[in-house]
């Protein structure tokens, strides 16, 4: 089948659908990248692990699928996320079992990395051995990580307050009525028909364990506290997919949280990514938010994991499409893409991500140029163009209203990057970009990034066929989003300018080259 949106330096599949990375790890001199397939169809089914491992962050390897959803506990929805772990030189992987009424935890062990044995006393953590204010159907995702001697994993669950809990002593899911034959969308198939006040709001709860195997329930991480919009901490649906690492002494905690109401210009999605700083305390499990913030204003990027380097760098990757949208690639027998991996660090209270810096070594065919001044018009550059393409630029708007660039240009098509003077945000408009988007949320085509009243914006773009990733002003913001041009013919670059005269700064653009 011919697969002309095929990425050329982001990990993908070539058959079949694949959703959140899981098990993100530094093992045996490589990077893994495992992450949730289904291998019949470029949809969503019964989940299996696919399997992926790096050297440079570019090149992925495919390797054989990890977890086939093969035991009783894993019938209907599979082997959902989780996340993996080395101890004593072997790998470890949790994950959630899920049905559609059930979800429970279970342990695969490897020796080399490539071939996992199932335990026998699989599923090894059930909602049951916790506390009655979990719930057993949403309570999925495990995160393990390691401090001092001890074992912890945070997870996504609907949590019970006392009062929910004392009147369901059978935890929230007997509220739930599932039709186990009706098609199970992992997203809104766990959140339509719910009624927070009997089946819990969206947490995360931390458990601990000496050895992997037991383990033992610490308490919910997110509680209220003013400072902050009541709609973190009323969530209808689970904050899935957690992670947490350290930098710099900031304790980070990312979360997608299904639902999220829009807030101003962020949470312009369905569901959503954000980070939070602050500090978990590990005797309770609480976690004091001293900042939230979205990780990624653009379209398509969910369920974000990190894992740490020999060297130290923290490298996140995320699921680079969204649920509830089409997905254009299912035409070509393929679904489901990933971010460029980013280096995260923590500077002045603020995550910054920068693309990881491997990608230099692919760089081919510099094209330069050291000022542009562009007054209500678009123009183009000798040796700018392309669409598997590394793009920075300073632009400096002036008094223009707005000025950016058009991307994967030709005919009818343009993907449009701009400042907006009057509104103070940067705009990934993808209106005319090709196929079109269909979604739930009420705007499919265009996401907003505050910038403020900018004399200067720092750009650096990723091109890659069907993708484009925007990192702001040194990584302080990101905005990530598919769009479906002519692969072959929409290969333009722009700089435009409306309303005024602009600069644009220090432009340097390169060819990403990964050989076949
Ligand atoms: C998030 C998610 C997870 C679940 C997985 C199923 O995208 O819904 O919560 O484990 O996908 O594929």
């Amino acid at each position: 089948m011919d697969q002309s949106y095929r990425p050329r330096y982001h990990a993908s599949v070539t058959s079949g659908w694949a959703n959140d990375p899981n098990g993100t790890i530094f093992y045996r001199g490589k990077a893994h990248l495992f992450y949730q397939h289904y291998p019949h169809k470029p949809q969503w089914g019964t989940m299996h692990w696919g399997h992926f491992a790096t050297t440079d962050f570019v090149r992925w390897e495919r390797l054989p699928i990890t977890l086939v959803p093969d035991q009783d506990y894993e019938i209907l929805c599979g082997c959902c996320s989780g996340s993996a772990i080395e101890k004593d030189g072997k790998l470890y992987l949790l994950y959630t079992a899920a049905q559609p009424d059930l979800q429970r935890q279970c342990l695969a062990v490897s020796e080399d990395g490539i071939q996992f044995q199932k335990d026998p006393g699989n599923p090894i953590v059930t909602a049951d051995m916790l506390h009655p204010e979990v719930s057993r159907t949403d309570f999925r995702d495990p995160r393990m990580f390691r401090k001092g001697d001890w074992y912890y994993l945070i997870a996504g669950a609907r949590v019970l307050n006392e009062e929910q809990a004392a009147a369901n002593p059978n935890g929230g899911y007997l509220e739930r009525k599932i039709d186990p034959l009706s098609v199970y969308s992992p997203s809104l198939g766990n959140v339509s028909g719910m009624d927070p006040e009997k089946a819990g709001y969206g947490n995360l709860i931390l458990l601990k364990s000496r050895d992997l195997y037991h383990w033992q329930y610490v308490g919910k991480l997110i509680y209220e506290q003013d400072e902050f919009d009541l709609a973190y901490f009323r969530l209808n649906g689970v904050y899935e997919c957690p992670d947490y690492f350290t930098d710099n002494g900031e304790e980070v905690l990312i979360s997608s949280p299904q639902n999220l109401p829009t807030m101003g210009r962020r949470y312009q999605n369905i569901h959503s990514s954000l980070y939070m700083l602050g500090k978990l305390n590990f005797s309770t499990g609480r976690f004091q938010i001293r900042a939230i913030e979205e990780i990624d204003s653009g379209f398509d990027f969910y369920a974000a994991q990190t894992l740490r380097m020999p060297d130290g760098r923290v490298i996140m990757i995320a699921w680079k499409e969204m649920w509830d949208r089409n997905y254009p690639t299912q035409s070509e027998g393929w679904a489901g893409t990933y971010t460029l991996p980013r280096e995260l660090t923590v500077e002045e209270g603020r995550l910054i991500q920068k693309p990881v810096r491997e990608i230099a070594a692919y760089r081919k065919n510099r094209a330069s140029c050291d000022s542009l001044s562009v007054t209500n018009q678009s123009v183009s550059l000798d040796g700018v163009s392309g669409n598997v393409v590394e793009l920075h630029v300073t632009l400096k708007p002036g008094a223009a209203s707005k000025a950016g660039l058009k991307l994967f240009k030709g005919g009818e098509h343009e993907t449009l990057i701009y400042y907006d003077r009057a509104d103070g945000v940067l705009v990934f408009d993808r209106s005319r970009s090709g196929q079109p988007f269909r979604g739930q949320e009420k705007d499919t085509v265009r996401r907003y990034c505050d910038i403020g009243q900018a004399e200067s914006v720092e750009l650096s773009l990723f091109l890659d066929v069907c993708s484009l990733e925007v990192f702001i002003d040194g990584g302080r913001h990101t905005m990530t989003g598919n769009v479906y041009p002519e692969p072959e013919t929409d290969t333009g670059i722009e700089f435009f300018c409306e309303g005024g005269t602009c600069q644009f700064r220090d432009i340097e653009k390169y060819d990403i080259v990964v050989d076949p």
